[in-house]
C-alpha cells in the first residue's frame, strides 16, 4: 500500500466518522499538482453532520492536525486537500525505484491465485488474421500484467481445430489437391482448397454432404481423416508461430478445440442429466429464452458437436486442471452473445466459477490507408502488416541515424513495437484506425516515440558514464517539472492494478505517453548533465529512474526498449 496513503489516513482517521478502508477508498489523485498531492472529498461526510462539504472542508482544514510528510491541508470547494513534503516524497519515490529497479511496479497480490488467459486462438487452415492480432497481443498484455501482480498465469491457444470445415477441407484435399499431395502444405494452400470447395459446393450440393460424413469420421477417430487434418494443423501451426515469434507473444497451452472432443460427450451427459437441454427440431439445445438469449444448440441433427459445446467442455476441463481464480477470453465483440450463452450454461450447470469468468472483447482493426486491405483479398495478413513495419522503420534508421549498430535488430523491435502500441494504445472495445504514417510518427504519441525517449534517456546515461547512485540531494528536485515527473513515476504501481482491473493496456500506454511528456518538459527545461556534480548526480538519479520506469512499462506490453536507435 501506498505509505503516503496511510499518513494521510492517519491524520484523518478519529476525525471523521469513517472507517480507516473507506477513507482509502475516498482519497483522489488532484488532476494539477498545485492543488496537491491526495484530495480527500468531504460529500460523504455531509449527511450525518448536516453541513455542506465545503463548509466540512473549510473546518476540517483548520482543525485537523498537521504531521510529516504531510505539510499543508487545504479546502478547496468540498474538496479537503493535502500537500506532502516535496523532499520527503522525491527521496522515498525514487528510493524505492532504485531499490526496486525491473521489479518497480510489480506487486504480490496475485500470489497463489491462478489465472487462465484464452487468447489469440485462430482457426487453423486459414492465414491469421488482424483481430487474432488484436487478441494475442491484448491477451499477452493481460498475461503479463497479471503476472507482474505475482499471479500465476496460463495462456491458452484454444485453437479453432474442429468442425464441419474440416471435413470440407478433406473433401476438397482429396479431389483437387493433387499438386500439394504428399508435400508439406502451406497455410495459402488450405486456403485455396478451402474456397474451392465452396465454388464446387454451390454447383453441386451433395459436396456439403460428403464434408459431413468425413467430419463424423473425424470425430470418430478414422486414420485417414486424422492423418489429413494432423497435416493441416501442423502446417497451421508452423505459419502461426513464425508470428508469434515476431511478435514475442507466448502460450503455455496450444489446446485448441480438438482436445475437448473426448470431453464432450460428458459434458453433453452431464448438461442432459442436469435436465438443462433438450430436443428441438432433432438438434440438442439449452434452452436460454428465459434469460432473453437465443438457445445454445450443443449438437447438431447430424449428430456433430459445435463451437459453444467445446467451450463448455473446455472450460471444466481448465478448471478441473487449473482450479482458476479468473478465466479471461480475449476475443473480438461480435462473440459477445457466444460467450454470454456459455457463460449461462455453466451457470445453470452450478459451477459458482462461471462468475469468474470474463469475455474482454476488443473492436475492429480497420485501415485508414487502403492499400494494406486490398493487397490479398479482404483480409489483411499479419506477418504483411508486421513487415511493411519494419521495412518502413527500417527507411526511417536508414536517414536519420545511418551509423547505428545492429539497425536490422533495432527496425524489428521499433517496427513491431509500432504496431503493437497502436493496437494497445486504442481502448479495447474501440476501432483501431490504422494509418502508417501516425504509428510510425517518432513524435506522436506512438511506440517509436516512447521507445525513442527511452533511448535517449540511455544515451544521457552513457554520456554520464560513472555508475549512478541514490545518494544525492533530494533537495534539489524541488523544481516544478521536477517534480511533475518524479509524481508521474509514482503512479506506476496503481496504474498496473487499474490496468488489470479493467483489462485495459491502454492505460498503459497513455501512462507512457504522459512519463514521456513529463520527461521532455522537465528535460526542456533543466540540464541535466552539468558542472554542478551535486545537480547532475540527482537529476541523473531521475533520468534513471524514468528510463526504468519507460522500459518495465514497455515490457508489460510485450514491446522491446532498445537503448540505441
Ligand atoms: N477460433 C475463434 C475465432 O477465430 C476464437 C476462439 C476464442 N476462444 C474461445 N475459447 N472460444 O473466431
Amino acid at each position: 500500500m501506498d505509505y503516503f496513503i496511510k499518513d494521510i489516513v492517519s491524520i484523518l482517521k478519529n476525525k471523521i466518522d469513517l472507517p480507516e478502508d473507506e477513507i482509502k477508498r475516498q482519497l483522489e489523485i488532484p488532476p494539477d499538482f498545485k492543488m496537491g498531492d491526495y484530495a480527500f472529498p468531504c460529500y460523504s461526510l455531509s449527511k450525518a453532520l448536516k453541513k455542506s462539504p465545503n463548509v466540512i472542508a473549510s473546518e476540517l482544514a483548520k482543525t485537523l492536525h498537521i504531521r510529516s510528510p504531510v505539510v499543508e491541508i487545504k479546502a478547496t470547494g468540498p474538496y479537503l486537500n493535502f500537500f506532502l513534503d516535496k523532499v520527503i516524497f522525491s527521496e522515498s519515490v525514487l528510493k524505492k525505484m532504485w531499490d526496486e529497479r525491473e521489479r518497480y511496479g510489480r506487486n504480490n497480490i496475485g500470489a497463489d491465485k491462478t489465472v487462465v488467459v484464452d487468447y489469440s486462438s485462430p482457426n487453423i487452415a486459414k492465414h491469421l488474421a488482424v483481430h487474432h492480432l488484436r487478441s494475442a497481443l491484448i491477451g499477452g498484455a493481460i498475461y503479463n500484467i497479471y503476472s507482474a501482480l505475482g499471479y500465476n498465469c496460463v495462456g491458452i491457444n484454444h485453437l479453432g481445430d474442429w468442425g464441419t470445415q474440416f471435413g470440407q477441407l478433406i473433401v476438397a484435399y482429396k479431389k483437387w489437391g493433387s499438386e500439394v499431395i504428399g508435400k508439406f502444405c502451406t497455410v495459402t494452400d488450405l486456403n485455396n482448397l478451402y474456397v474451392k470447395f465452396h465454388q464446387e459446393a454451390e454447383k453441386d450440393p451433395a459436396l456439403e454432404e460428403e464434408a459431413r460424413e468425413w467430419f463424423k469420421r473425424l470425430e470418430t477417430g478414422d486414420v485417414e481423416a486424422r492423418k489429413l487434418w494432423q497435416n493441416f494443423k501442423e502446417a497451421s501451426l508452423k505459419e502461426f508461430q513464425k508470428i508469434y515469434d515476431m511478435l514475442g507473444v507466448h502460450f503455455d497451452a496450444f489446446t485448441g478445440e480438438s482436445f475437448y472432443n473426448t470431453m464432450v460427450e460428458d459434458t453433453i451427459l452431464e448438461i442432459k442429466q442436469k435436465g438443462l437441454a433438450r430436443l428441438s427440431e432433432q438438434a440438442l439445445i439449452v434452452d436460454l429464452e428465459p434469460y432473453n438469449m437465443p438457445p445454445c444448440l450443443l449438437r447438431k441433427k447430424d449428430e456433430t458437436t459445435l463451437y459453444a459445446t467445446r467451450d463448455i467442455a473446455a472450460a471444466e476441463y481448465r478448471s478441473k486442471t487449473y482450479n482458476f481464480d479468473k478465466m479471461i477470453y480475449v476475443v473480438g465483440s461480435e462473440q459477445k452473445l457466444h460467450f454470454k450463452q456459455v457463460f449461462k450454461v455453466l451457470e445453470l450447470m452450478g459451477y459458482n466459477w462461471a462468475n469468474y469468468c470474463v469475455h474482454v472483447d476488443f473492436g475492429l482493426m480497420k485501415f485508414k490507408d487502403g492499400k494494406m486491405s486490398t493487397r490479398k483479398g479482404k483480409v489483411v495478413l499479419l506477418e504483411d502488416l508486421l513487415t511493411e513495419a519494419v521495412e518502413r522503420i527500417g527507411k526511417i534508421i536508414e536517414e536519420k541515424n545511418p551509423s547505428l549498430e545492429n539497425k536490422d535488430t533495432v527496425a524489428k523491435e521499433v517496427g513491431i513495437g509500432a504496431v503493437i502500441f497502436a493496437d494497445l494504445s486504442t481502448k479495447r472495445n474501440k476501432d483501431v484506425i490504422f494509418n502508417w504514417d501516425e504509428v510510425l510518427n517518432f513524435e506522436g504519441e506512438t511506440g517509436p516515440y516512447v521507445q525513442y525517449t527511452h533511448a535517449r534517456l540511455c544515451s544521457i546515461l552513457r554520456k554520464y558514464g560513472k555508475p549512478v547512485t541514490a545518494d544525492v540531494n533530494f533537495k534539489l528536485l524541488n523544481e516544478d517539472e521536477t517534480v511533475v515527473l518524479i509524481k508521474s513515476l509514482w503512479q506506476f504501481p496503481s496504474v498496473i492494478l487499474r490496468a488489470a482491473e479493467s483489462y485495459e493496456s491502454a492505460l498503459i500506454c497513455n501512462y507512457l505517453i504522459d512519463v514521456c511528456g513529463n520527461l521532455n518538459r522537465f528535460y526542456n527545461t533543466h540540464r541535466v548533465l552539468s558542472d554542478n556534480e551535486e545537480i547532475t548526480s540527482a537529476r541523473i538519479l531521475l533520468a534513471d529512474a524514468t528510463r526504468q520506469v519507460i522500459k518495465n512499462g514497455l515490457g508489460l506490453l510485450g514491446i522491446h526498449a532498445p537503448e540505441q536507435m
